[in-house]
């Protein structure tokens, strides 16, 4: 068995000894989709089904049971589809391939479940993932229960699969961790290439399109061996920037202006987040300057905060620490009508320039599985109404972290024109994000392959 064969072995044995006794699992890959006529979207294996499998073809689907058995449903092989659409492992090949322990053709599947649930005492699947599939299994339970005659015990038993893998998967093992520091490294390389283009195109006097930047990063992460963007790369000139989900287009990138880049590669199944901010021709100016430094102090904040032991909220309670004393210095927030830092963070009145949180996990989905309520704690419950929407929010204790754990840290400030607000600020949004595998000690920044220090980044535009 390879070493990457028996890291999915080892997993799938792991996930087997918590299902309880008589307990099958059942894991999909995702399903292909149509795109328009016979063209479908580039196929993206489920991230679940490959965490346990390492198989990225379609058509696929995992059963494990309790007693450590694994068996593969596959595409089965022919010899037409394979020359229109590639090659196939198939059922015969997949033993030895992946190290199941037997393996059919897809088309067996809906034959097949119903003995493999025979007189098991529970099931379990991912919930409210996999469109359609609680129906099919509804229907597997049902084939076993017309079997009641013949002595079959039908599992009386739904579990959600998705809480035992997502605990699996917030812990990244050594193997993980690799692949994301690689990751990350071609990310960082593209948001380089980006800046240097910028500056290089603007020197030049031509003209520059925020689709010539998506290019640089597209290129980068290809020529690198990244499969694909691990979701759409926001790239956005000037006040674009002010909108958090906005996609690479075609606005203009000018001069004088600074450019928001949100991007990063998935390779081999694990995703990468990478924001920087820079100005489009290379040097900041004064107001610009003032809240980039603002925005890296308060990133500095989280980064300091964030380690084993800490909880999953405390670096963005650091972030909007400085930000909030930061806002009233330079102007942003009127003090005498917000009062101090404290209030601030009380009102929430940082919310008009900060509104999403500090960071997310990342593993194989940019927005990971996992918790983010400890465990042990979710029935200690506060609750308080927000002061802006007047909802009332419940809390629960947030998250403890620990070592392998992987999560963005990406504060940002976002100033949309509006009374009060000093105009030299209107319009500038920046964002600086990257990623931290949890350490015993603090955390390690595998992102930082690109600079964000304004003076290195200014430096490397130069370059
Ligand atoms: N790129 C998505 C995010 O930063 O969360
Ligand atoms: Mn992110
Ligand atoms: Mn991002």
């Amino acid at each position: 068995m390879s070493l990457q064969t028996s890291i999915h072995a080892q997993r799938r044995a792991r996930l087997a000894s918590m299902l309880g006794e008589g307990g099958i699992a059942i894991i999909p890959t995702a399903p292909e989709r149509q795109r328009n006529r016979d063209s479908d979207f580039l196929f993206r294996h489920d991230s679940y089904f490959y965490y346990l499998t390492g198989f990225t073809e379609p058509g696929a689907c995992l059963v494990i049971t309790a007693d450590g058995r694994s068996t593969l449903f596959c595409q089965p092989k022919d010899l037409e589809r394979e020359i229109w659409d590639g090659y196939r492992l198939g059922p015969a090949a997949a033993p030895a391939a992946l190290g199941v322990d037997a393996a059919h053709s897809i088309s067996e599947l809906d034959a097949k479940l119903p003995r493999l649930l025979e007189n098991s005492g529970a099931v379990w699947y991912p919930f409210a993932t996999h469109n359609g599939l609680a129906a099919r299994v509804e229907g597997w339970l049902n084939a076993v229960r017309a079997r009641a005659r013949y002595g079959a015990l039908c599992p009386a038993v739904q579990n959600d699969l998705c809480t035992l893998l997502d605990e699996m998967r917030l812990i990244k093992d050594a193997h993980e961790q690799a692949i994301m520091r690689r990751a990350s490294a071609i990310s960082a390389g593209a948001h380089i290439r980006a800046m240097q283009r910028s500056a290089r195109m603007l020197r030049a006097g031509e003209e520059v399109r925020e689709y010539h930047l998506d290019a640089e990063l597209l290129y980068e992460f290809r020529q690198q061996g990244s499969q694909y963007p691990a979701y759409g790369s926001i790239v956005a000139a000037g006040a674009n920037a002010c909108v958090l989900h906005y996609r690479a287009d075609t606005a203009p990138v000018r001069d004088g202006e600074l450019v928001l880049i949100d991007a990063g590669c998935e390779l081999d199944g694990y995703a990468s987040d990478i924001t920087r901010t820079f100005p489009a021709n290379g040097r900041f100016t004064g107001p610009q300057r003032a809240l980039y430094d603002l925005v890296l102090a308060s990133q500095e904040a989280a980064v300091a905060a964030t380690r084993a032991g800490a909880r999953f909220t405390d670096p963005h309670d650091a972030t909007v620490a400085v930000l909030a004393q930061g806002m009233l210095d330079l102007g942003l927030l009127d003090k005498s009508k917000a009062g101090t830092a404290q209030d601030v963070i009380e009102q929430r009145a940082y919310f008009q320039f900060y509104m999403h949180r500090t960071g997310h996990w990342l593993g194989m989905d940019v927005h990971d599985c996992g918790s983010y309520v400890e465990p042990g704690e979710v029935g200690q419950v506060s609750q308080r109404t927000d002061p802006l929407s007047g909802e009332l929010i419940t809390n629960r204790p947030s998250r403890v972290l620990r070592p392998g754990m992987v999560l963005t840290i990406e504060p940002g400030i976002y100033v949309r024109p509006a009374p009060g607000v000093p105009e030299a600020f209107h319009n500038i949004g920046i964002r600086i994000e990257d990623d931290a595998i949890v350490t015993e000690s603090g955390c390690e920044l595998i992102t930082r392959g690109v600079p964000v220090k304004a003076d290195e980044i200014e430096a490397l535009m130069r370059a």
